[in-house]
């Protein structure tokens, strides 16, 4: 058995509900994990909600609510949701959680230990959207960008400060011999010359500035830097310096993260702070920083003050999805992992109808219809000439699409095949073979069909988990699919003779009218 698999997404800020880009990477860090255990591995996916900083002290406040009373609600929404996108996490962490708390007091220590934290003046400017000091460049790109500004403060303030400076040429070094750190590989750059700016960071803030945070061990008037507090969630997740004899086992078996899936806005924070850290508290490295883009509404970005913020509950209202995973399906198929990504009613109800309603959903309709008229539902048996549509050389490729989060191509080799089946079934004409009594060819046809659509099942599962399940079921199988084995693709066949079961299509055709604030292409 491989080394274990733990991966973890962002932890999302308690500032309000999630939408489309929260969901997205969730369910990108949620297709890897499923993906990884059906190729037999052992998963550990972590993800959970960050909940200290000022931005939620000044929300709870604004809204006549402890910081506390209102964090718990915005996790329970996390929690909510990320069910309902059906997330198979294995652990759900909040930074208010005691045990994080000890974590990273824990930490603290250490980096006090290392003579790693020392204390100084500090002047700054303060980003509380960030909730980061600006470095010079990034206040001239505001600058240049007409960025607001008007959310900036100059702090002065005797803050902890972590000694960046003695891992910097380490954390070069890093990046720079371990090629598939930061992938895709194209964002290297940017963290490279990101490097170059840093000095010291403070990570601590006076209690007169913050007081929702955890406190600096030994020092009541100071709060721990939110990102120190927040990136410890990874060493929080599996239990780090917990005196257990079963915790340490597992943290030995697990650690470092194998993929820690994050957006672009927050590579410098993961890329160079993170690292350090580590460094700093004598423990590797993890293998890959997976940074994804962007999703965008018509190109614009989702912000509660422009008013186009989108949920999924929103689609599956709006389009009467059966499931999300039209929605799981449509961000990973179109936008290549990496990229920028902009959401569309019309690009969403076209992209879902072409593949999982028409393509997909028509080739097992048509085929169960078939299966029932021509032999009674049941599964034909298949000649010594017959020949299989999916060469076991192409699962390979998908297999590697999957494996290096190239899912967009994945999902596009997977809608080939189907492609090909119902070309297929367009040549053969089994109504033709049928009307002729050709039974034997009839039933190689029906078989290869129904065979490949098995295929497709497992293929496409970590992706659709609802709509292959479905699928599953009306081909007539009982085992469970979420206990599928990648080997099953090509190392089965469909039982000769089982019972095939046409139900309601998989997916109804999107018809809906567009209401709402999805808009159009511009
Ligand atoms: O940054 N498209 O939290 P967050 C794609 N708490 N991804 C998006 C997105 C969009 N439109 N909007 C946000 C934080 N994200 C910190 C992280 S981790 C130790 C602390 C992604 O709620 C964003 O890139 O602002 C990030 O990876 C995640 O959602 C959480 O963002
Ligand atoms: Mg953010």
């Amino acid at each position: 058995m491989s080394r274990p698999f733990y991966l973890t997404t962002a932890i999302y800020y308690a500032n309000g509900a999630p939408h489309i880009g929260h969901a997205y990477e969730v369910i990108a860090a949620d297709v890897i994990a499923r993906f990884n255990r059906l190729i037999g591995k052992q998963v550990f996916f972590l993800t959970g909600t960050d909940e200290h900083g000022i931005k939620v002290q000044k929300t709870a406040l604004a809204q006549g609510t402890s910081p506390k009373t209102y964090v718990d609600d915005i996790a329970a929404v996390y929690r909510q949701e990320w069910a309902y996108l059906n997330v198979t996490h294995d652990r759900f962490i909040r930074t208010t959680d005691p045990e994080h708390y000890e974590l990273v007091t824990r930490l603290w220590n250490k980096l006090v230990e290392k003579g790693d934290i020392y204390k100084a003046q500090y002047t700054g400017t303060y980003c509380p959207i960030r909730e980061a000091f600006l470095t010079d460049r990034e206040l001239k790109l505001m600058q240049d960008t007409g960025e607001d500004m008007s959310k900036l403060e100059a702090v002065t303030e005797e803050n902890y400060f972590f000694r960046l400076s003695n891992y910097k040429d380490r954390v070069r070094e890093f990046i720079e011999t371990h090629e598939t750190f930061i992938l895709p590989a194209y964002r290297r750059n940017e963290v490279l010359n990101q490097l170059e700016d840093l000095a010291d960071i403070s990570v601590s803030r006076s209690k007169k500035s913050v007081s929702w945070g955890i406190p600096v061990p030994g020092d009541d008037e100071q709060v721990i830097y939110v990102w120190i507090d927040a990136l410890s969630n990874y060493l929080t997740g599996l239990d780090w310096g917990v005196d257990d004899a079963a915790a340490k086992e597992r943290f030995e078996e697990y650690w470092p993260p194998n993929v820690q899936v994050i957006g672009k806005d927050i590579m410098r924070f993961h890329a160079i702070y993170w690292p350090a850290m580590l460094m700093a508290a004598d423990l590797p490295l993890p293998e890959h920083l997976l940074v994804h883009g962007f999703i965008t509404v018509a190109d614009t970005k989702i912000s509660k003050s422009l008013g186009n913020v989108i949920t999924p509950k929103d689609l599956v209202d709006r389009f009467e999805l059966p499931n999300v995973d039209p929605i799981r399906y449509y961000f990973l198929a179109t936008t290549p992992f990496g990229q920028d990504g902009s959401y569309t009613d019309d690009d969403f109800k076209a992209k879902v109808n072409a593949d999982l309603a028409n393509n997909l959903g028509n080739l097992l309709n048509r085929t169960l219809n078939m299966t029932k008229k021509y032999f009674d539902g049941a599964v034909p048996s298949f000649s010594k000439d017959y020949q299989g549509l999916i060469d076991i050389s192409e699962l390979n490729p998908i297999r590697e699409h999957y494996d290096n989060y190239r899912f967009s191509e994945a999902m596009q080799s997977i809608m080939g095949f189907v492609d090909r089946a119902n070309k297929y079934i367009n040549e053969k004409e089994p109504w033709t073979l049928h009307k002729e009594e050709k039974l034997e060819q009839l039933g190689d046809v029906i078989y290869a069909i129904l065979d490949s659509l098995r295929q497709v099942a497992i293929l496409l599962y970590p992706v659709c988990p609802s709509l292959t399940k479905d699928l599953w079921a009306q081909l007539g199988f009982d085992m469970d699919l979420d206990q599928a084995d990648w080997r099953w693709i090509n190392g089965m066949l469909t039982p000769v003779g089982q019972h095939t079961r046409l139900g309601e299509p998989v997916l109804p055709r999107l018809e809906s009218e567009i209401v709402g604030t999805g808009g159009k292409k511009k």
